[in-house]
């Protein structure tokens, strides 16, 4: 099998093409450290977050990684003081609505996957226009957790079943996982392979709990705002030594 010299480009050499993960997801944590350590607010670490990410989003297009799924506010977050929670929410927006024009261009289709309906309204407009403007580019998915939490998820999608079912629609013994799967956010999305979280915390924070039941698991101190491409490289090259066994055995 040949290797496409597209994907090849800029990949560094110690990784193998044929062996990056296919869809990437990652806890962005430690914004406010990272501000803080600087004796900044800590909304000046989400801002630069977005750059971390924007160019993460660059990297896994150039390497050839067809999913990356972002975390970008939890439904816990709502507990944060007022004025953080309102800074995000007009982040998002106003992020959106810049690099729209950028992300039509190189081919990235964007989804949201979380409760959106309890987000401001003009967010959600944005929203809207974001995911309708780039639902034919196939260069690369780039999903945004935003009010997102993983019971949640699941909760609704015990709930739309159960509906189906007690309208006749669906027999009890069309559920399996498969069917299950379509009724959750992330319908048509491929499980994530790799779950990156910065900041050194050891656990998911109700991210994504159905879809990494097999991923591969990468804690990393750096806080959020640090993670460059050397960082998701070295993340790449340890995703890269693992055996995913799935259960079996070998
Ligand atoms: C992650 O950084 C961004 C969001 C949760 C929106 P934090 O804001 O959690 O930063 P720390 O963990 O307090 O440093
Ligand atoms: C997880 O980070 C949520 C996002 C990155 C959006 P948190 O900072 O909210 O998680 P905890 O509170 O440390 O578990
Ligand atoms: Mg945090």
């Amino acid at each position: 099998m040949t290797a496409n010299p597209a994907i090849l480009h800029s990949l560094p050499a110690d990784l193998d093409v044929l062996r990056l993960p296919k869809h990437v997801a990652v806890i962005m944590d430690g914004n406010g450290r990272w501000a803080q350590r600087q004796g900044q607010p800590r909304f000046m670490g989400h801002r630069r977050g977005v750059d971390t990410l924007k160019e993460l989003l660059r990297c896994c297009k150039d390497w050839g990684i067809g999913a990356l799924t972002a975390y970008a506010f939890s439904t816990e977050n709502w507990g944060r003081p007022m004025p953080e929670v309102d800074f995000l929410m007009t982040l998002f927006e106003r992020v959106l609505r810049r690099e729209l024009k950028e992300m039509i261009d190189e081919g990235v289709q964007i989804h949201f996957v979380g409760d959106l309906q309890a987000l401001p309204s003009s967010l959600q407009e944005e929203i809207e226009r974001a995911m309708l403007a780039t639902q034919h580019n196939e260069k690369i998915k780039f999903v945004v957790a935003t009010n997102y939490g993983g019971r949640r998820e699941i909760l609704q999608a015990c709930r739309a079943i159960a509906q189906k079912v007690s309208s006749g629609e669906l027999n009890l013994e069309d559920i399996d996982e498969g069917m299950f799967e379509q009724h959750l956010y992330t319908a048509g999305i491929s499980h994530p392979d790799l779950l990156i979280r910065t900041s050194g915390e050891m656990r998911v924070s109700n991210f994504l709990l159905w879809q990494v039941a097999y991923a591969e698991l990468y804690v990393t101190q750096t806080l959020w705002p640090d993670f460059d491409r050397k960082e998701f490289h070295q993340a790449l090259f340890d995703y890269q030594q693992r055996h995913r066994r799935f259960g079996k055995v070998k």
